[in-house]
């Protein structure tokens, strides 16, 4: 906690005798008097005095120049004060700077959240992983080719996701507390990649080739490369929303991260993991991918509100042919993700095999697909992992959010069972 009494020895610049002043407990009447000797106008402020530098003076110069409605017209949106029904999720005229009045309190909200559940990679003990890791027997070749895969994977994706983020997203959404959100948003993401980095310096491997599988590996470079043409496709600055066209292009992008990047190629990795994790492996690394999972649902919440939102706002973007388009974004992303699992998982470890991930991925795909109002294209489909839905349980997720507190201060870990 900060302490102003830290900052009376530093500042002795200005009335050294406030330093014994009484604290705020006393009459104001009774605490020293400062000689106001600045006084005058603003106008007498801008005057050059002999005493001014000449870049001082220049400083002061400028600023007569200064054209304040300029720099005013340069704010995105109109300048008169917001009311909630000026906002509007994309396409919004109204400024954008007025965080308040709320329109979406669920992003707000989800900001709040976020905030709460902050945590640092370097929290989490890596000991017992880099032991296991080391040692010669510690972990099978299935269950090393698992770890490394993910952290080829992860290492990567996430830095597309905040790319596409900042880049893209951020700009387009027109709407103070949703960009709050992502600012929040994006944070957390370069905290997971953070969090990777961290296990792969840790665990000491070969850097150059787990940060290049995006490139090597086709199963990781196919999953990558899919991700990269929505964002190539808004993320040229001259890009806008506006038309149909256009509203339906950034409706695309939206879809691919948070349904498809977020919501389904980062769950065969996930459970991958996290059955480690819950088999005393790995437990550590486990750990940061259990932090990252709660970050990580809560993000796809938020962009399947957003989405949402847009539908609503903008009803004949949502026609047949997007809705056949957005069908087939899920299932092209769930192909790939099934085949990620075959490539992850030649054969059963750790009390899975691809076919349980088939049947899981698709179980997710449903999912996805019904939470944008679209319809199961698996049906019967169960979930074969139900202790992965008990990771992700918002119930747990509060006390998670309320024990954090304590568990970020001493560091206390994470219980598998
Ligand atoms: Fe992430
Ligand atoms: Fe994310």
């Amino acid at each position: 906690m900060l302490s102003w009494d830290d900052f009376d020895t530093e500042d002795t610049t200005t009335a050294p005798a406030t330093k014994a002043a009484p604290k705020p407990t006393a009459p104001v009447a009774d605490s020293p008097v400062i000689e106001n000797i600045a006084e005058g106008s603003v106008e007498d402020a801008r005057q050059i005095s002999a005493d001014d530098s000449d870049a001082i003076a220049r400083a002061k110069a400028a600023l007569d120049e200064l054209d304040v409605q300029e720099g005013l017209d340069d704010l995105e949106g109109a300048a008169a004060r917001v009311q909630v029904g000026d906002k509007q999720m994309i396409n919004a005229r109204a400024d954008l700077n007025q965080l308040v009045p709320f329109k979406y309190d669920w992003a707000w909200q989800k900001y709040l959240d976020g905030c709460a559940n902050h945590w640092m990679p370097q929290e989490v003990n890596m000991t017992a992983d880099i032991a296991l890791w080391k040692s010669a027997d510690g972990l099978t070749e299935d269950e090393r080719r698992i770890v490394k895969r993910n952290l080829g994977f992860f290492s990567t994706a996430d830095s597309l996701v905040a790319n596409n983020l900042v880049l893209a997203v951020y700009r387009l959404i027109t709407n103070p507390e949703c960009r709050q959100y992502i600012l929040r948003q994006a944070f957390e993401e370069a905290i997971h990649t953070h969090a990777y980095q961290y296990c792969i310096e840790s665990l000491g491997m070969d850097e150059g080739e787990i940060f290049n599988m995006y490139h090597e590996i086709p199963s990781v470079a196919k999953k990558a490369s899919w991700g990269l043409k929505y964002t190539r496709s808004i993320s040229d600055p001259t890009f806008n929303t506006g038309t149909p066209e256009t509203d339906r292009q950034f409706l695309r992008n939206l879809i691919a991260y948070y349904c498809v990047l977020e919501g389904v190629f980062f769950y065969c990795g996930f459970t991958q993991i996290l059955s480690m994790g819950r088999r005393n492996k790995m437990t550590g690394t486990a750990e940061q991918f259990q932090y990252i999972l709660r970050d990580e649902s809560m993000h796809l919440n938020f962009g399947i509100d957003v989405i949402n939102q847009i539908k609503i706002e903008n009803p004949h973007l949502w026609d047949d042919a997007m809705k056949d388009e957005a069908t087939q974004m899920i299932l092209q992303g769930t192909q790939l993700e099934i085949e990620y699992a075959r490539d992850t998982m030649p054969r059963g470890v750790l009390g899975m095999n691809a076919a349980m991930m088939e049947d899981y991925l698709k179980f997710i795909a449903n999912r996805r697909l019904t939470q944008i109002g679209l319809k199961e294209q698996y049906p019967g489909t169960t979930n074969p992992f139900p202790w992965m839905s008990e990771i992700m349980d918002l119930k747990k997720e509060k006390n998670f959010f309320e024990t954090r507190v304590i568990e970020y201060q001493t560091g206390g870990a994470l219980s598998w069972d």
